[in-house]
């Protein structure tokens, strides 16, 4: 069997071993795996499994559909969920233990309305992202709503969080103004006689690089991938790659000097040549930004993209050297076979990692090694 055509090699030896390392740069918080989008495109029962062996104390998820996942996929620990729209399904959250976030009063109402078993309830105020979270005048307010849902027996507040908006540029002053104005917000809630419970802010970068904003949980999502949450950043952790994105050539051809390759003919052949064809394009998540610039390896030897990467395939140039249909083309991974990483991948693409991982399509086959 010569193996699935388009596949991601999954291996959870690595994400393990990364959460181990992850776990000790901040030694006094619990950990959270963040397994949203399908665990940015690893596959997330796998993930959310090999999370907990590790010994994840947590599993984020975006959506209230993720974390109800979750539950069929078998998982039973602590689960946060924190994206729902109004009319999200709250109660089916709650019915099963799952813990909700509320952003607002208006929030926190729905969830006081869906619960019947009392609900579990994190508290988000926006910090200085301007994304979700009570914002301004509306943070007294919450706590204030949620001391009076939690006193008629409604919910149990059971933490407080915020999201950093620059926490992969250390130096940067919003670090320090979000770290401040998130302890001013946990005084505020126990001013109003509100209990904290967790108390949470850091991401990847903010776990791998900035103690003070550790407190009681740390929320890790693309380092514990393997993946540096900008290439910039510099820590000590070591963290692997846990992905390896590969697929089998469909075709292998010789052609002419002066051939033009792909859509549009944004690449013509030099001389005499022999071309790849990877069969993986952007309907499978590739980047077509990155025609014409990324590398694949074959063989142990980089070969360049040679035109526009279209839907399904793209095309490879491999000059003079050997290959032949049914070959072995990297796109990223470790680089043990001396393949580029996702990040050189985002750099060509003008992304971030975080996107060529996540945006990564159902076609393209996930396989896992270090299953237990
Ligand atoms: C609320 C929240 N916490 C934590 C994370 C994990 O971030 P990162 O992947 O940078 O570790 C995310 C992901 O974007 C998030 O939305």
């Amino acid at each position: 069997m010569a193996g699935p055509q388009a596949e991601a090699v999954i291996d959870l030896d690595a994400y393990r071993q990364n959460l181990h390392n992850l776990a000790a740069c901040a030694p006094d918080a619990q950990l959270m795996a963040v397994v949203k989008a399908n665990a940015y495109g690893h596959g997330m029962a796998a993930c959310a499994r090999a999370a907990r062996e590790a010994g994840a104390d947590w599993l984020g998820v975006a959506t209230i559909a993720e974390a109800r996942a979750l539950r069929e996929a078998g998982d039973t620990g602590d689960v946060l969920c924190w994206l729902g729209s109004p009319g999200a399904d709250f109660a089916g959250a709650i019915d099963h233990g799952i813990q909700v976030t509320a952003s607002g009063v208006a929030q926190l109402d729905e969830i006081v309305a869906a619960s019947s078993a009392k609900a579990k309830v994190q508290l988000k105020v926006d910090t200085g992202l301007s994304r979700n979270g009570a914002y301004g005048q509306e943070w007294p307010r919450l706590p204030d709503a949620a001391v009076a849902a939690q006193a008629a027996g409604k919910i149990a507040v059971t933490g407080v969080w915020s999201h950093l908006a620059c926490a992969d540029e250390p130096d940067s002053p919003a670090n320090e103004m979000q770290e401040r104005a998130f302890r001013d917000a946990v005084s505020a809630m126990e001013a109003a006689g509100l209990e904290p419970g967790l108390r949470h802010l850091a991401n990847s970068a903010a776990t791998l690089t900035r103690h003070s904003s550790h407190f009681d949980l740390v929320r890790v999502g693309i380092a514990s991938y393997g993946i540096n949450p900008d290439p910039a950043l510099r820590y000590k952790t070591e963290l692997t790659p846990v992905m390896t994105l590969r697929g089998r050539l469909a075709a292998v051809k010789r052609v002419a000097a002066g051939s033009g390759v792909s859509y549009g003919h944004t690449y013509f052949t030099e001389r005499e040549t022999t071309l790849g064809l990877v069969p993986m394009g952007y309907g499978d998540g590739i980047a077509r930004t990155a025609s014409d610039k990324a590398q694949v390896a074959v063989a142990g030897r980089r070969v360049p993209v040679a035109g526009i990467i279209c839907m399904d395939q793209f095309v490879i140039d491999f000059g003079d050297a050997e290959a032949k249909a049914g070959d072995v083309a990297t796109l990223f991974g470790p680089g043990a076979d001396g393949e580029p990483s996702a990040a050189d991948w985002a750099e060509s693409a003008g992304t971030i990692g975080y996107e060529i991982v996540t945006r990564l399509g159902g076609r393209i086959e996930r396989t896992y090694r270090g299953v237990r």
